[in-house]
């Protein structure tokens, strides 16, 4: 009988390590709190910390540098392999899976040395990327822009098109919440053939809980404050400002109209929205990118709702490691702390989870034999 694994968590993250594990072979089961759902019912206050439905979610590139931290260069891997994940995905599934490609924009005010390598003849790896020439810019307090294919996806759309593929190739789903990772391991599932009824065995835990279930002193959130308007854009656009504040959009596509962004605000546990903010989110969208008035029927943005979502960051990057639980009592494979870019890196995180896992179970095997 395959070995069974239990994902805690039911965001992008435990999906699609779920996703992947089944591929491998395991019999896999998704323990969570919250699951998705259409985005309008989703419970701005009571599902504040299931972070998945608050995303944009765009993937931005992030320009590893020889300056940069480690978990740049392997964040910037991962987001290699999520993008031919999704390639693959909306190749296979254009109208289901709530994946979008598209064109996406740069404008950066004050760029850094990793932006400033980038040139010309040394052009940031990723498809049809292109510098953009200053007449493009949007105004003078630009210095740096650039282009380049991407994707976005609608995130309750996608992420429930995944948990559908998961149970239709066979996964099981408990809705609970835990409060101990032994919790996790001691869980009664049933068996996955009706016929033999053998207590299931749990062999690992995956660990994709967002802010990783009870306290690790490197978790904080990021808190975001967002806009959704009705309105489409042609392409996700991201602004750097000198500040340090952003200013964006991400088309969510498949009727969600467009999320318009957005704060970064570290520690900020906050959870009522701000109109002030809201209005000056707009506004500065708006200038950098009136194109997005085009399709407008009343010259202005049409909002639908204020978004405030809980970023689930780890101080020295997301942990994406294994741990052996002290006394034997098991062994837990950690991914959480994705921080802004859980969807951007999701597949990437996925692959090295499942690596890891069999790694460690076919270990087991071997010493067993
Ligand atoms: C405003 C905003 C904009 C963003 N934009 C982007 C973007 O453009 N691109 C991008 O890649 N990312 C973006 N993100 C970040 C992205 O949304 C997150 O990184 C991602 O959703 C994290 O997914 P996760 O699966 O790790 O966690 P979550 O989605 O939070 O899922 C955690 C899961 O664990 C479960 N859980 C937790 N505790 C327990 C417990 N005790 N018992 C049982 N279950 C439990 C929850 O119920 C849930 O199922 C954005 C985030 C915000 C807030
Ligand atoms: C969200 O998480 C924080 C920190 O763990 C907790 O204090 C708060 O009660 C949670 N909110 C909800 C609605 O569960
Ligand atoms: C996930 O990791 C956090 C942080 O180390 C830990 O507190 C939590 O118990 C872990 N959950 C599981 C299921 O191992």
């Amino acid at each position: 009988m395959p070995e069974h694994v239990v994902v805690t968590g039911a965001g992008v993250i435990g999906l699609s390590c779920a996703i992947l594990l089944q591929e491998a072979g395991y019999y896999v089961t998704i323990v969570a709190r919250d699951f998705p759902g259409p985005f309008e019912t989703m419970d701005p206050i009571a599902q504040i910390n299931y972070t998945s439905p608050w995303g944009g979610a765009h993937n931005r590139w992030v320009p590893p540098h020889a300056a940069s931290p480690p978990s740049v260069h392997r964040e910037h891997a991962f987001s290699l392999v999520t993008f031919s994940h999704m390639q693959r995905l909306h190749s296979a599934h254009p109208h289901t899976a709530g994946i979008t490609f598209l064109k996406g924009i740069e404008y950066i005010e004050s760029p850094g040395p990793e932006y400033k390598a980038i040139t010309a003849s040394n052009p940031l790896p990723v498809p049809n990327f292109r510098l953009l020439p200053p007449s493009a810019f949007p105004d003078d307090k630009v210095t740096w822009a650039c282009e380049y294919d991407t994707w976005c996806v609608n995130p309750m759309v996608y992420c429930s098109f995944l948990l559908r593929r998961f149970v239709h190739r066979g996964g099981r789903l408990l809705k609970r919440t835990l409060r101990s990772p032994a919790e996790a391991f001691s869980l009664s599932l049933p068996s996955p053939s009706p016929q033999q009824q053998e207590k299931v065995t749990i062999s690992a835990v995956v660990n994709a809980s967002g802010t990783g279930l009870v306290p690790d002193s490197s978790m904080t959130v990021t808190r975001g404050q967002t806009c959704l308007v009705a309105e489409g854009c042609d392409a996700t656009v991201t602004r750097q400002n000198a500040d340090g504040s952003w200013t964006f959009c991400v088309p969510r596509g498949f009727e969600g109209g467009t999320v318009i962004g957005g704060t970064k605000e570290l520690g900020n546990w906050a959870v009522e929205p701000s109109v002030a903010v809201r209005e000056q989110l707009l506004e500065s969208f708006v200038r950098t990118y009136p194109k997005i008035l085009e399709g407008s029927k009343t010259g202005g943005l049409t909002v639908l709702r204020d978004i405030v979502g809980r970023r689930p960051t780890r101080v020295g990057g997301p942990r994406v490691e294994s741990e052996v639980l002290p006394g034997g009592a098991g062994f837990v494979m950690h991914a959480y702390g994705l921080g802004g870019r859980g969807y951007e890196l999701s597949w990437g995180v996925a692959e090295e989870v499942v690596r890891k896992v069999k790694g460690y179970l076919n270990e087991q095997e071997r010493s067993r034999l």
